[in-house]
This record gives structure tokens, C-alpha cells and sequence, in this order.
């Protein structure tokens, strides 16, 4: 993958992409204490405009506090400055955007306390993770050898950097059977999530999504949860069990990454007639057109990237 992007911000300066580097003795980079987030940018009738941007970086102090970061060297409002303000001197309209907290110095006693905590920001142009195809005609899962993890092993709510050895272990297996996309469930053997996504069931004309404990609480989960009511569907959140996700009319997924792609196949079944169902192709509709600021229903979701301009003036 090659990353299209001119500069980052790096320890409280934009830098050039190329400048952008970490010793390999970050400590952070040996045990997995990075914390991040993933957010996106889309082109709207007023200009690039960032979805969910405070949400996401309320998530990612929450996810630091989980580990038990206790102090980060720069504020919520910092950070979503140096955000927009990355977007407009990398001059994207549509991108990703990943923050990402990683300790510095110290940390090798395997705590994160007494370390020197540093964070950076890079944005680069990133279409659909799963591909254009995907979010057309929906993708093949499987269900994955390994469980989610458990909040009591690490914690499931925080994306924290080495949570996702979990997430790497079922996606590898998934490609390499021969499928798209790894569906997980948790230790207690119902379904939880995918490697870097939510999961959705329709049945009957009701939606059904895993409860919020065991999960990642992903912020295009909660926002398709709210298109749904908007649009009138009941949506509860309920255990799940693998044989449910067999004969349900529709599964689908949601992710900052994947958007909402429909699951066409999950373990050689097909679900539904194999291709996406209508009211997955109803949200996925909504969804990208209240992204692309065309729905004034969801203008709360958004932050423009040239309102409000930078009172960042660090660096380059
Ligand atoms: C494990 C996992 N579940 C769910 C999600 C979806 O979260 P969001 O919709 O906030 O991107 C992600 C992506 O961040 C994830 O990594």
C-alpha cells in the first residue's frame, strides 16, 4: 500500500511524509501500547468535512484511559485541530485521517506510568477498505478459529494497538481460505464483531446488533443505528448466535474503514438471495449521502475542514 499524503503531524509539528519517523526503540512499538483512532473526511456541497471528528477523538482519550494512560501531552481540542488543519496542507477533500498515542521514552517495565507520552496525526487517500466491489455487491465471510477478545484478557472497547493481533490473526486466516472479511465471536461463543468492523442481522424486517459489551462501540455502528429509527426500523440490540447469521435475510457490516458493506456468504451459505438486501442498500445510501453533507438531517455529524480556520501555526 502506498500511501498518498505530503505531510503528517508529529509531536505537536506538521513534517514532511518523509520525516515522519519513530525510534525503534519506541517502547510502544515492542508491546503494543499505541492507542488510535480511524476517522474520515468526505467531500460535501461546502468542502471536505470531517464525520464524527469529536466523537472520534472522545473515543481515543477514552481508549487511552482504558490502558491507563493518565496523562496525554495534548488536549481534545488540540487534536482536532491538528486534524483539520492536516487536511488542509495535504489539501485532501476526501481521506483518512489516524491519530496515534505511542510512548516515547520509557515504558519498558511494562507499564504505562512514568513514560514520556507523544502522539502524531497522518492523513492520507484511502477509498473503501474492502473495495468498490464490496460495497456494491457485498463481500464473503467466515466465521474465525479465534475468539474476540474478552473485556477481563484486554479490554474490547479501546482501540488499543495490540488488540488488534486479535483482529490480524482472524483477517490473515480469513484471506487466506479464500474469503474477504473474518467474523468473530466472542469467548462465550456468540457473535461479536468483525476484524475491523460492527455486524448487523435483519430479520423480518427487524435489525439486531451485538450488545455493547463485548464489542468495539464503533461510531458508524451507532450512526446507522440512528439512521434506522430515523427511517423507521426497530433495531434491537440482542445476543447473536452463528447459526442466527446463516438464515438471517440480510447481514451486513459497518466500519469508519468499510462503511456498510453487506456479507453476500458467510461460511459457504449464502444470505438472503446472496447479494445485498434492500434495507442494508437503503442505509448504505443514506449513510453516504449524510457523510457527503447532502442530508441536512445529519449536518451534526459534520466538521467542516474550512470553517473555523487553523490557530495552529507550528512547524512547516
Ligand atoms: C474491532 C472493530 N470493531 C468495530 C469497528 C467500527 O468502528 P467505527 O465505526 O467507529 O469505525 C472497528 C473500527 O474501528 C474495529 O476495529
Amino acid at each position: 500500500m502506498s500511501f498518498d499524503s505530503d505531510y503528517l503531524w508529529l509531536e505537536g509539528d506538521f513534517v514532511p511524509f518523509e520525516d515522519a519517523k519513530v525510534h525503534f526503540l519506541t517502547s510502544s512499538l515492542h508491546y503494543g501500547t499505541g492507542i488510535f483512532e480511524g476517522i474520515r473526511s468526505y467531500t460535501t456541497p461546502n468542502g471536505p468535512a470531517v464525520f464524527r471528528l469529536k466523537d472520534h477523538i472522545d473515543r481515543f482519550f477514552k481508549s487511552a484511559k482504558i490502558l491507563g494512560y493518565r496523562d496525554l501531552p495534548y488536549s481534545k481540542e488540540t487534536i482536532v485541530e491538528a486534524c483539520l488543519e492536516l487536511i488542509r496542507r495535504n489539501g485532501f477533500e476526501e481521506c483518512y485521517i489516524r491519530p496515534l498515542i505511542y510512548i516515547k521514552g520509557g515504558g519498558w517495565n511494562l507499564v504505562v506510568d512514568d513514560v514520556e507520552v507523544e502522539m502524531g496525526i497522518a492523513a492520507w487517500k484511502w477509498g473503501n477498505y474492502l473495495g468498490e466491489d464490496a460495497l456494491k455487491y457485498g463481500i464473503r465471510a467466515n466465521i474465525a478459529t479465534n475468539s474476540r477478545l474478552h473485556p477481563n484478557i484486554t479490554m474490547t472497547k479501546g482501540k488499543i494497538a495490540g488488540n488488534y493481533v486479535n483482529s490480524v490473526l482472524a483477517k490473515t486466516e480469513s484471506l487466506r481460505a479464500g474469503f474477504d472479511e473474518a467474523i468473530l465471536l466472542d469467548p462465550s461463543g456468540t457473535v461479536a464483531e468483525g476484524t475491523g468492523e460492527n455486524i448487523f442481522v435483519v430479520e423480518d424486517g427487524v435489525i439486531y446488533t451485538p450488545p455493547r459489551e463485548m464489542i468495539l462501540e464503533g461510531l458508524t455502528r451507532d450512526s446507522i443505528i440512528a439512521i434506522a429509527h430515523d427511517i423507521g426500523y426497530t433495531v434491537k440490540e440482542e445476543k447473536i448466535s452463528r447459526d442466527q447469521l446463516y438464515i438471517a435475510d440480510e447481514v451486513f457490516v459497518t466500519g469508519t474503514a468499510a462503511e456498510v458493506v453487506a456479507l453476500s456468504e458467510i461460511d459457504h451459505r449464502s444470505i438472503g438471495d446472496g447479494t445485498m438486501g434492500p434495507i442494508c442498500a437503503k442505509l448504505q445510501k443514506i449513510y453516504h449521502e449524510a457523510v457527503r453533507g447532502r442530508l441536512d438531517g445529519y449536518s451534526r455529524w459534520l466538521d467542516y475542514v474550512h470553517d473555523n480556520q487553523s490557530t495552529i501555526q507550528k512547524g512547516t
